[in-house]
């Protein structure tokens, strides 16, 4: 089986739609899987996929305070939300409420990082959002340790110049040498939002030097449903942005398994799905399909 654990969403500063990214990936990915907002300017799903619905008394600053008692793992699934009402194999750890929080979840995330590497061992994939990613240099980014963990890093990017123009600084202060060799090593891959506005996603991962895992569509209406929760129309479930999301999830789980060959990690462990990191809610081990489309949302709070 496809193995897939942790893949991270990133931006440079200027480009958009990582959440809507990471969201649309969540809700068409095949398997169990759990969304971290680690963005921090603060979450952004809450206020806008749950239209600000649900009181944000999880995430990852109860999960900090947790920490800081030596409670991680045992306060981990309790800080979760489910994503999709009645689903339990689509989960969402919420993430601090503003930016003035992040100093309060700074040593957080190595050992979140750690935590969210050994759910693969329960069968569930991660995909973190990480929002804006620090260039390094002035300013410290205490969530290295969740790029480095990463089986990929997904650089989203829009398809006009100066989208790329500034995702092209992001990979190259991340990249020491943009080349072929640096393509093979580095787990940072290109994911063009919008692409043919006018480059397609082979020219913009050349210019970034990085691989890529395609497009997603350039869709402004259906961004919306996930974006700020507007109601989800009937085509919804066949718009050209949850369509376009199969092609790069496929992409996704193949590159990490072309990475780990090369790399021999390979499944960082041999189960399926009875490992002891697994919530309670996967316990019967039923994987259901990724139905998300068009259901409704606001009936959020605990499965
Ligand atoms: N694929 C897309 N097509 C059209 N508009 C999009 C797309 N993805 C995101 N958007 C829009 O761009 C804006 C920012 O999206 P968001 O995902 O919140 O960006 P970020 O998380 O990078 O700040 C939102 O208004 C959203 O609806
Ligand atoms: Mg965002």
């Amino acid at each position: 089986m496809i193995r897939v654990a942790l893949v991270a969403l990133a931006n440079a500063k200027g480009s958009p739609g990582t959440t809507t990214a990471a969201l649309v990936l969540a809700l068409q990915w095949p398997r169990p899987v759990l969304l971290v907002e680690a963005d921090l300017a603060g979450s952004s799903i809450l206020a806008g996929y749950f239209r600000g619905q649900l009181p944000h008394d999880r995430g990852l600053q109860p999960l900090a305070i947790a920490h800081s008692h030596g409670d991680l793992e045992a306060s981990f699934w309790g800080q979760t939300i489910p994503l999709v009402r009645n689903d339990p194999d689509k989960k969402l750890l919420p993430g601090i409420v503003s930016p003035h929080t992040a100093p309060a979840v700074a040593n957080l995330w190595g050992p979140l990082a750690n935590q969210l590497v050994a759910l693969e061992r329960g069968g569930i994939d991660v995909l973190v959002d990480l929002g804006r990613l620090g260039t390094g240099g002035v300013v410290r980014e205490d969530r290295e340790p969740l790029v480095r963990l990463a089986d990929q890093v997904l650089i989203t990017t829009g398809s006009r110049l100066p989208d790329i123009a500034v995702t092209r600084e992001l990979v190259k202060s991340r990249t020491s040498v943009v080349d072929a060799a640096a393509r093979e090593l580095t787990n940072l891959t290109a994911l063009t939002v919008g692409p043919g506005r006018p480059y397609d996603a082979g020219e913009i991962a050349r210019t970034l030097g990085l691989g890529t895992v395609g497009s997603l569509a350039w869709d402004p209406v259906n961004a919306e449903v996930l974006s700020v929760g507007s109601p989800a129309g009937r085509r919804y479930s066949t718009s050209p942005l949850v369509r376009s999301a199969g092609p790069v999830i496929s992409r996704i789980q193949d590159r990490t398994e072309k990475r780990r060959a090369r790399f021999a990690t390979g499944p960082r462990d041999g189960g399926s799905g009875s490992g002891p990191h697994r919530p309670p809610e996967y316990a019967d081990g039923g994987s259901r399909a990724a139905q998300a489309a068009g259901q409704r949302r606001d009936g959020g709070g605990r499965a």
